[in-house]
């Protein structure tokens, strides 16, 4: 028995220094006393029920029960004996309480419990002693069970970081065992044990952490112990990455390209750069500037710092700049920086009209220039490009030109018809250049273009025939018409004149009749015309323009003459003989009607004015005889008695009917008798010469008077003169003063003569018998006479030696009665 109980002992490891160890010793020595009569060992795990059976220590004691009973067998002294019971009746020994060997022994093994079990009549004492084998009922423990660590990204490969040990009550294989790290990247687990076995864990860095990829981590540390079955804990292991500034700004494009519009307003926006920076935090704030900016490119383009976008700061002109380039840094805190390029290309607006210049305009332009005469040469500009460049070019209005393009924005400007001056002398041609834009712009030129005269236009006459009248007898020099003739040409070409082209007339040059003031076409009268001469003048004037050669055109100009009542009526029968005496013959016994004879008369005028009429202006007895008023018949219209006289005396007046009428008197002289002797008895004393010879005594008288007081006066003044000449010669002798000789103003020297110096003149006037008084002045050196005829029947005859006074024209002498 005793080596089973050994044998079973051999299963414990150590055995441990102490107090207890001491005791138990002394307590073995004890059993071995004469009451000791066995020592038993059972061995039993941990954690057994209760009421499990520990050893039946009747039989290992070899006692039976009887004996137990009346040995009344019971446990005695010892440690922990509330674990174990012993049931006496069946020799057992039972759990009676559970037994935890963490709780009991800690750490140490082997475990185990002694107690003695004592049986009376005889005494005896069995000590029995329980070890307590472990099971594994503990898991390993982490104290804490989450873990956390900071770890910058850029620690460096290698470094260590001291994990939390775990604890598990549990002791042999049952312990701890080791440790497990989830599977990672960065990290591995590195385990020691410290000098009282312990063991524990590092993590140690392998390959860098990296913020960007991983922010953090999170990773399980296990602890396992060598139970079976095996038993875990865990511990949870928190990372956190933190940044460093190992990240530059990466645009996200090398290149930008934006468009924008010529002309667009600042702010506009353009494009918008972006660079992002993997880092966190202010490692990861880009700010953008234009790097290395073209300084006439600051005033352009503005990019906002923050946010990457670039706007439009001044004016932007396509045809200044087509196309800009800007570089641009992206920039960290940490200062990395990026660098990409910005394109910006300008698109063209249709912001600049066509321009036209003039390379050279011709003006004025002659008439006569045939058709495609180039007139100009143009220049058309556009500044802006492509369609907004593309500049077409016309003629506004309707008019005979044209634009022809040949070189590219080169155009002339040519006739298409035959121009005329006369009908439009000058042109604006405005011509307008439009680009092909949208929308449109144009600009307008206007071009002044004078025609020049050409004389291709003959004067014209305003009236085909000239047709007018003139009064006979008028004054030379006196305008009859105006010739008009225009030439609408102009200037020098325009100018007209008048000629007068030669003819005859009668016999004689046109000329001597009329002329033409070649300059204001006035036709004049050359001298006073007669119209008992020439009744018209028909002759052809020519006009004539200054152009080289000169043109011309023909008028005829048709002067009528008309008649004046300026030839009285002359008496053709009776014949008016001077002294003799004409009477025509009545018979007494003549009857009522009787045609006594005719007053013939003519008159040179024509018309009315040559229209006669006679009438009976005086008789001797107006009973007797009428005249008949339109042929001049003198009739008898009573019967002819023997108590009328034998001497009639008739005076008959002949008017025409010209306004004023002229007449004339014709004396008829009628014998009213039977026979011829008869009437040469009447007739011897028929004479009224008595009359006159009374008048002509009359007038010698008065001539002879008026002689002889002129002498008489003459006389007077002349002695008087004498003496105050001598007078006056005395006084100036006396005061010895120079003598003036003074002349009376009316007087030259003559004096010795006695005689009078100048003809003298006299003056005649008489009124006549019509409504006008005319004076009638004779002039020095002319002789005027006047006769009178004895047989006058009165009319007053003018009678000029050296020219007939009718031919000056300034005499408007008239005789009339
Ligand atoms: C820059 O680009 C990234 C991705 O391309 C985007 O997520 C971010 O919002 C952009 N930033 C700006 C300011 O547009
Ligand atoms: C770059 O960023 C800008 C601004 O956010 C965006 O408009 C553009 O589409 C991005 N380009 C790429 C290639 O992602
Ligand atoms: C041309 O223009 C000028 C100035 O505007 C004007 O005086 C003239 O009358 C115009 N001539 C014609 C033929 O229209
Ligand atoms: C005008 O008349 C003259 C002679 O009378 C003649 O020689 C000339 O040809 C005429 N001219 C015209 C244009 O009719």
């Amino acid at each position: 028995l005793f080596v089973i109980v050994f044998g079973r002992q051999t299963r414990c490891v150590k055995w441990r220094c102490g107090c207890g160890h001491v005791w138990r010793l002394l307590s073995l020595l004890l059993c071995f006393s004469p009451l000791v009569s066995g020592h038993i060992r059972y061995s039993i795990p941990e954690e057994m029920k209760k009421g499990s059976l520990i050893g039946n220590v009747a039989q290992d004691l070899g006692l039976d029960l009887k004996r137990l009973r009346s040995g009344r067998a019971r446990i005695v002294s010892g440690e922990s004996i509330q674990y174990t019971e012993l049931k006496a009746d069946k020799g057992t020994l039972v759990v009676n309480e559970r037994i935890d060997r963490e709780q009991l022994c800690g750490d140490v093994t082997p475990c185990s419990f002694s107690f003695e079990i004592i049986l009376e009549n005889p005494m005896e004492l069995h000590q029995v002693t329980v070890e307590i084998t472990d099971i594994n009922d503990h898991s390993p423990v982490f104290k804490r069970n989450r873990i956390n660590f900071e770890i910058s990204e850029g620690a460096v490969i290698g470094v260590r970081f001291a994990l939390n040990s775990a604890e598990d009550q549990d002791v042999g294989v049952n312990g701890l065992k080791e440790y497990f790290l989830t599977e990672n990247e960065n990290f591995i687990l590195k385990q020691n044990s410290n000098a009282d076995g312990k063991k524990y864990a590092e993590m140690v860095l392998q390959k860098p952490l990296d913020r960007e990829t991983n922010p953090s981590l999170s990773l399980k540390l296990i602890a396992v112990d060598g139970g079976t079955p095996q038993r875990s804990g865990t511990v949870n292991i928190d990372i956190t990455v933190l940044d460093v500034n190992d990240n530059a700004p990466v645009f996200n494009q090398s290149v930008y390209k934006a468009t924008v519009l010529e002309n667009s307003p600042k702010d506009t926006y353009v494009i918008t750069v972006n660079a992002s920076d993997a880092d966190h935090g202010s490692n990861g704030v880009v700010t953008y500037h234009f790097s290395d900016l073209d300084s006439s490119l600051l005033n352009v383009f503005t990019i906002n710092e923050e946010t990457g976008i670039i706007s439009i700061k001044g004016s932007i002109d396509y045809e200044k700049d087509k196309k800009y380039e800007l570089r641009i840094e992206a920039k960290d805190q940490g200062g990395l920086t990026d660098l990409s390029k910005v394109i910006i290309e300008v698109t063209d607006v249709n912001d600049n009209a066509p321009t036209i210049s003039v390379m050279s305009f011709t003006s004025p332009v002659s008439e006569d220039s045939p058709p495609g005469t180039t007139i100009g040469i143009i220049n058309v500009k556009d500044l802006d490009s492509g369609d907004n460049g593309q500049v077409n070019c016309k003629i506004e209005e309707n008019s005979p030109f044209k634009i022809k393009s040949n070189l590219r924005n080169y155009y002339t400007l040519v006739t298409d018809t035959v121009l005329d001056r006369e009908g439009v002398s000058d042109y604006n041609i405005t011509v307008v250049a439009t680009d092909s834009g949208l929308p449109p712009l144009s600009v307008r030129r206007t071009f002044h273009l004078k025609v020049s005269d050409v004389n291709d236009n003959a004067p014209v006459f305003l009236q085909s025939v000239y047709n007018t009248f003139i009064t006979e007898n008028n004054s030379p020099g006196l305008s009859v018409l105006t010739l008009r003739a225009k030439d609408p040409d102009e200037n020098q070409n325009a100018r007209v004149s008048y000629i007068l082209e030669e003819t005859n007339v009668g016999g004689s040059p046109i000329s001597d009749f009329v002329s033409v003031n070649a300059e204001s076409g006035v036709v004049h009268a050359v001298r006073s015309f007669d119209y008992e001469q020439i009744k018209e003048l028909l002759f052809v004037v020519k006009a004539q323009d200054g152009g080289s050669p000169p043109l011309s055109s023909n008028v005829t100009v048709k002067i009528l003459i008309q008649d004046q009542n300026d030839n009285p009526p002359q008496v053709l029968y009776p014949v008016q003989t001077g002294g003799s005496v004409v009477a025509e013959m009545v018979p007494r016994s003549a009857d009522v009607g009787y045609l006594v004879t005719k007053v013939v008369a003519v008159d040179v005028d024509s018309g009315q004015n040559a229209w006669l009429s006679y009438k009976l202006q005086k008789a001797t007895d107006r009973a007797l005889f009428e005249v008949g008023l339109q042929n001049g018949e003198i009739r008898t219209i009573r019967q002819v008695s023997d108590k009328d006289a034998v001497k009639q005396r008739l005076t008959v007046i002949v008017e025409d009917n010209g306004q004023p009428s002229r007449s004339a008197t014709v004396i008829v002289n009628v014998a009213v008798a039977d026979s011829f002797p008869e009437v040469l008895s009447e007739f011897t004393d028929f004479t009224h010469d008595k009359e006159y010879k009374d008048n002509l005594t009359f007038y010698l008288v008065l001539a002879l008077a008026v002689v002889s007081f002129l002498f008489i006066t003459c006389l007077v003044v002349i002695i008087s003169v004498k003496i105050y000449r001598w007078r006056q010669s005395r006084i100036l002798y006396q005061s010895k003063l120079p003598v003036i000789p003074y002349y009376p103003p009316r007087y030259s020297d003559t004096l010795g003569t006695g005689t009078l110096p100048h003809v003298y003149n006299y003056e005649v006037c008489r009124t006549t018998d019509s409504r006008k008084s005319d004076c009638k002045f004779g002039r020095a050196g002319s002789q005027n006479v006047l006769i009178m005829e004895p047989s006058s029947t009165g009319t007053m005859q003018r009678i000029q030696s050296d020219r007939n006074i009718l031919d000056e024209p300034d005499s408007p002498l008239e005789v009339s009665l």
